[in-house]
């Protein structure tokens, strides 16, 4: 899966555990991821056996979603797969707008690679199946993402070349599952409504970062409408006018309190970090308006960025982080007074 900001990558036995443990005693079915991000949770849940609707707004979070939820390995077997893939890592490099761009105005790849993916991705434009193009895709961004010479966000490239973006690209098959899921592509706040399933689960952003902002060269590689961009780490410049509430200290425990306030479901489960807009408190005191609430935490790791250091757009080093850790919350809210009592022992 991609480096990603808050994914939850260390915390997936954490929360599917949790979600079995609401199955043992509320049988489960449905989920509903309704920020998916790189779509490891819904992946993960999908790979449990549950049905799974994975959205996000953002466009390569969908595209992420469609082939690692919504795609049938059966439909889409390693042997039609790999071929393709194979032809594409024939072709020649293009060095064009996404390398000029990203390469040398910019530099998140170097050259050589960029030109391959510049090649590769003019390619898929001629796949016109969604699900196979999708998968691609996602092929695409999991072999960039491993020659990348960022700390893991792309509102900076670093200095030096990263050793890894020394590496030639590699496609490989992303890891696709049997069985079906669905794929949105929706503010979580407009879809929620029309959903229904047996379990929702909310990993909102926690604070101003943005995830378009953060991932914007991802965003046009899947778009691939070559924007008019801005600043050292050539944003698209629309990144500013796509904004999320929950990005926005002012706005976010109101979109929160909208959102579950719409959620038809009898479990509800909700990630969250102690350096976001809400806290515990405010957290808990929405949630009890909805059902029973139990609230877990554990140290997690800060983001690789925060590890390295703190960052200009020109990737140099301008300071020291002040921790390493913070505290990762988990929210269990359930209509199921007889669920909520198995897990606080009541
Ligand atoms: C904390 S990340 C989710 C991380 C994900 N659970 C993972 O493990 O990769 C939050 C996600 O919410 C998405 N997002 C932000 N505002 C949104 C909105 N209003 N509707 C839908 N998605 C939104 C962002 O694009 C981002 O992918």
């Amino acid at each position: 899966m991609i480096k990603y900001l808050g994914s939850k990558r260390a915390l997936i036995g954490w929360i599917t555990g949790v979600v079995q443990r609401v199955h043992a005693h509320a049988p489960i079915r449905t989920v509903v991821d309704l920020f998916s991000g790189s779509a490891r949770v819904a992946h993960a849940l999908k790979a449990q056996g549950y049905f799974v609707h994975a959205n996000d707004y953002a466009t390569y979070a969908y595209v992420l979603a469609q082939a690692l939820v919504e795609a049938d390995r059966d439909d889409y077997p390693p042997e039609c797969i790999q071929p393709i893939l194979e032809t594409l890592m024939q072709l020649p490099p293009v060095r064009g707008w996404f390398t000029e761009t990203y390469c040398e105005q910019a530099r998140y790849f170097r050259p050589e690679n960029g030109a391959r993916i510049e090649a590769i991705r003019e390619a898929i434009e001629t796949y016109h199946d969604p699900l196979l193009r999708a998968i691609l895709l996602t092929s695409l961004m999991l072999a960039a993402d491993k020659v990348d010479s960022t700390t893991g966000l792309q509102m900076a490239y670093l200095k030096q070349w990263a050793p890894r973006a020394h590496t030639p690209l590699n496609l490989q098959s992303p890891p696709l599952l049997k069985g079906a899921g669905k794929a949105h592509h929706a503010d979580a706040l407009e879809l929620a409504s029309a959903l229904e399933a047996d379990l929702f689960y909310l990993d909102p952003p926690y604070n101003q970062h943005s995830y378009l902002g953060n991932y914007h060269v991802w965003e046009t590689l899947v778009r691939w409408d070559k924007p008019e961009t801005y600043g050292v780490a050539c944003k698209r410049v629309d990144v500013q006018q796509r904004r999320s509430p929950f990005n926005q200290r002012t706005q976010a425990h109101q979109a929160m309190a909208q959102l579950i306030s719409v959620i038809r479901a009898p479990h509800l489960l909700v990630s969250f970090n102690n350096e976001g807009y809400l806290s515990r408190e405010d957290l808990e005191s929405l949630l009890c308006e909805w059902g029973y609430v139990a609230c877990f935490e554990r140290p997690y790791k800060r983001y690789v960025g925060a590890l390295i250091g703190i960052h200009n757009p020109r990737g140099e080093k301008v300071g020291q982080v002040s921790h390493t850790h913070n505290r990762e919350m988990l929210f269990l809210a359930t209509q199921h007074k007889a669920v909520w009592e198995a897990f606080c022992g009541g």
